[in-house]
């Protein structure tokens, strides 16, 4: 290990995270009855100009009203870019009460935005005497916030999760896609052309948003963040769903958005470690604490090396499994 010690984020599920727009306050109760971990009460893209207002006032009187169980609470306030940030933060904080967790904050590009808003919030917070410390979730979505992906991450005590934003992160990049969190057959490689075959080429469909979604979830590990994915538009499609969140998953990332309440469920299972894999770590802590006893680092498990980097990937899983049972 370096010498540097990485502080981690406070532990919270974020298996799944459903957006939920602030104009729309019929969808509130259902969202809090619902097997979400995390739920964002949006000012942002989902609400109209004309909206902005009234939905600042909706999701107010719902921190304050609804019974929001044990969900983790976040509002996704405007862009540092418009003029409603000022007040969604002010109003948010001084009249929202205590049930907020989270502040999502939408195309973050540089520290300095962090930095900005944490001096607003902090000075709220130390104003009204309040004995609770909001924390920040980025939305990493456009070329310049991957590109200070880094200093964000590390901008703030603040911080807690970096999340894809992938739909904007394509408007940003002008990528080439049409569906949110979709891919694009031209992202592709066609296998060579065989002068003696039959001339059969295959076509391998590459996944475009490998870098990115690689480049976030270092940026949030080295900094003890949990790297969530962003949305996936087509929620008629749940097995695009379920491919997608297996690819965030497989990368490291903790949990995935949905975007609509058929998601969630697909969003916890995958984002759950299945009971063989928890069994198997289980049984890898078992034999390693065996092997230390005889004085070994390594040994074989089901005709497999382990050793003591296996003990910290199992460590990983069973302490997510436990999380999720105390959950
Ligand atoms: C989320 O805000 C996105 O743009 O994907
Ligand atoms: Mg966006």
């Amino acid at each position: 290990m370096s010498f540097h010690s990485v502080t981690q984020a406070p532990a919270r599920l974020n298996r799944s995270e459903l957006a939920v727009p602030g104009s729309q306050p019929q969808m509130f109760e259902k969202a809090a009855q619902s097997d979400v971990d995390v739920i964002f009460l949006d000012l942002e893209d989902a609400v109209a100009p004309d909206d902005k207002v009234q939905a600042r006032k909706n999701i107010i009187e719902a921190l304050n009203d609804i019974d929001w169980n044990t969900k983790t609470m976040s509002v996704r306030i405007n862009g540092l870019d418009t003029h409603y940030m000022y007040r969604d933060v002010v109003d948010i904080l001084e009249q929202g009460g205590e049930r907020l967790d989270l502040i999502m904050i939408p195309k973050v590009g540089t520290a300095a935005d962090v930095y900005a808003l944490d001096m607003l919030v902090t000075q709220i917070e130390t104003a009204r005497g309040s004995q609770k410390r909001i924390g920040f979730e980025h939305i990493i979505e456009t070329a310049l916030g991957m590109q200070n992906v880094n200093e964000i991450a590390a901008a703030s005590p603040r911080n807690e999760s970096l999340h894809f934003g992938v739909a904007d992160y394509a408007a940003s990049t002008r990528a080439r896609t049409t569906i949110i969190g979709g891919v694009n057959k031209d992202y592709s490689v066609l296998t060579d052309a065989q002068p003696d075959s039959d001339g059969g080429r295959e076509r391998h469909w590459g996944d475009m948003w490998h870098h990115a979604l690689s480049k976030l979830v270092i940026a949030a590990r080295a900094n003890g963040l949990r790297p969530v994915d962003g949305p996936f538009g087509d929620f008629s499609d749940a097995d695009g769903y379920v491919a997608a969140a297996k690819r965030a998953a497989a990368l490291g990332y903790e949990g995935k958005w949905a975007i609509h309440p058929s998601q969630i469920e697909l969003a916890n299972q995958v984002m759950s470690p299945g009971s063989e894999e928890v069994d198997r770590a289980r049984r890898i802590l078992e034999a390693m604490k065996q092997a230390a006893e005889q004085g070994k680092g390594a040994v074989s498990l089901d005709g497999r090396l382990i050793d003591y980097a296996s003990i910290r990937q199992a460590e990983v899983l069973v302490e997510k499994a436990n999380q999720i049972a105390a959950g």
